[in-house]
């Protein structure tokens, strides 16, 4: 099935039909799956960091499959009940968003509003009956300061934060935390979408990158066949610690 976007903080959505702000959001297993483009093989190979983990169920569905997930966010340093609250007004904004703007959504994926309002639906009550802040599935932390040994996590997935709130990380913030997400991760990292909120490129990917190999991270773009918006771009942007050089 199919899914969609993000957004702020309050239930309308901004002037203009914008999304607003940054937005916790709620993507089940399955939106992960086609974002990532993961196999049912690295689903379980060994522990996936979330980051961020936001509203999502992904580590709930990943747990019931016998994977390892651990979730980072710092909307978990909230009350439980602010945390869902923010979540449920958040789903809102997003849903208002997708019937404001049909033209900046690739339905072909995403299907209807409704559709998706009742995909992010299902992963927000599903997150709502796994979710517990123990330290151990569910941290509170927030990028680029994360509090894992090198190489803890076997893979890292970033859905629907870098890059899409260009107004929130700007080049050389996209890069401290990329480096760190790869610090923290002996595989891939995977990030997702490459597009802001109207579904244009980040402009600098291409500095990012060289940035990124002078501190020895490798990068690669990889089109995924998944996309959100009416532009296509479906592009997933993945970096590793390199295994020669600095970053090794
Ligand atoms: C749009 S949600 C994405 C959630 C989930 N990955 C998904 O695709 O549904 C963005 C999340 O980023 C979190 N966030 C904001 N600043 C962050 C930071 N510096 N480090 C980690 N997460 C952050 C927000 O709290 C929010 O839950």
């Amino acid at each position: 099935m199919n899914t969609r976007p993000d957004t702020p903080s309050t239930s309308t959505v901004a002037a203009g039909g914008q999304l607003g702000g940054l937005a916790v959001t709620s993507r089940p297993l399955e939106a992960y799956r086609d974002m990532f483009l993961l196999t049912d093989e690295e689903l379980v190979a060994g522990p996936i960091l979330d980051c961020p983990g936001g509203a999502a169920s992904f580590g709930a569905e990943l747990r019931a499959l016998g994977g390892t997930a651990v979730s980072v966010d710092p909307g978990y340093a909230a009350d439980r009940a602010e945390l869902l609250a923010r979540a449920r007004a958040d789903l809102d904004r997003v849903v208002a968003w997708h019937r404001a703007r049909p033209d900046n959504f690739n339905w072909g994926y995403l299907v209807s509003p409704n559709a998706v309002d009742a995909f992010f639906r299902r992963g927000l009550e599903e997150f709502a009956a796994d979710f517990a802040l123990d330290g151990r599935r569910y941290v509170a932390a927030s990028l680029p300061d994360l509090p894992f040994d090198d190489g803890h996590f076997r893979l890292a997935v970033s859905g629907f934060l870098l890059f899409v709130y260009p107004e929130v990380f700007d080049l050389d913030e996209h890069h401290r935390c990329l480096v760190e997400l790869a610090r923290v991760t002996d595989g891939e990292v995977r990030v997702f979408p490459v597009h802001d909120t109207s579904g244009t490129a980040f402009p600098a990917l291409d500095e990012l990158r060289a940035a990124l190999a002078d501190s020895g991270v490798e990068s690669e773009l990889r089109a995924t066949g998944c996309s959100y918006v009416s532009s296509g771009e479906d592009r997933m942007f993945v970096c590793r610690r390199g295994r020669t050089g600095r970053g090794s």
